[in-house]
């Protein structure tokens, strides 16, 4: 059995798609959150999942903060840890510690749009699509080999809301796909920052919703 612990940092809609996916083989230990009123901590502690909370706020200096969160994370000996809407900045010496086993998932077809905010800027920029992007994490901020990504029409009349709404639809799909994949030991990163999944069809690590979707 995979130990599996989830950092959010609000709405935890993300986490609750992958408690709720029930991947087999894995075990959601714990939700970790760097803010006591994330909404995700409460879905949690109903599932009887671990929530805990490691507030940034007690640790003016980054680098304590990660510590203190890897000690947290840590007592749980996780084989993976998910990264889902958790909004801060993970110091080089973090995200070393768990190379290899630890994803995140991004609101823009990466590399487009790095960053906060992806949703306004992809309507700024006139993209005609958009999407979302599941990668292992790296210390360049959002640039990690991508794993799996989603694509939705910008259709015109979109607003960032309901632009938003149709993104994360499909984080809801893919996110869990990612984790599916790891737990099963499919997922190889080769030199180049490659990902390959080993038995995948392409049509389930690059795909999009109908093209007619309004949302
Ligand atoms: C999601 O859209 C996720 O992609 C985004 O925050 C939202 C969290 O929603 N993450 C980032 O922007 C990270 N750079 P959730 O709390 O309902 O899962």
């Amino acid at each position: 059995m995979k130990s599996i612990v989830i950092l959010v940092s609000g709405r935890g809609s993300n986490m609750e798609a992958i408690v709720q996916a029930g991947i087999p083989g894995a075990r959601v230990a714990a939700v970790i959150s760097n803010r006591a009123d994330a909404a995700g901590l409460a879905f949690a502690a109903r599932q009887g999942i671990d929530a805990v909370v490691v507030a940034h706020s007690d640790y003016p200096e980054r680098e304590r903060f990660d510590t203190a969160l890897c000690a947290a994370i840590d007592a749980y000996a996780p084989d993976l840890v998910v990264l889902a809407g958790f909004m801060r900045v993970l110091g080089e010496g973090f995200v070393r510690h768990y190379a290899g086993r630890l994803i995140n998932i991004h609101p823009s077809l990466l590399p487009a749009f790095p960053g906060l905010h992806t949703h306004r800027r992809a309507l700024a920029a006139g993209v005609r699509v958009h999407g979302a992007s599941v990668h292992f994490v790296t210390p360049e901020l959002d640039g990690g080999p991508v794993i799996i990504q989603a694509a939705v029409p910008v259709l015109p009349g979109d607003d960032e809301e309901r632009l938003a709404r149709r993104v994360l639809a499909e984080e809801h799909r893919i996110y869990p796909q990612a984790v599916r994949w790891f737990v099963e030991g499919r997922l190889d990163v080769a030199g180049d920052g490659r990902v390959s999944v080993a038995g995948a069809r392409i049509e389930e690590f690059a795909s999009h919703c109908p093209p007619l979707d309004a949302g």
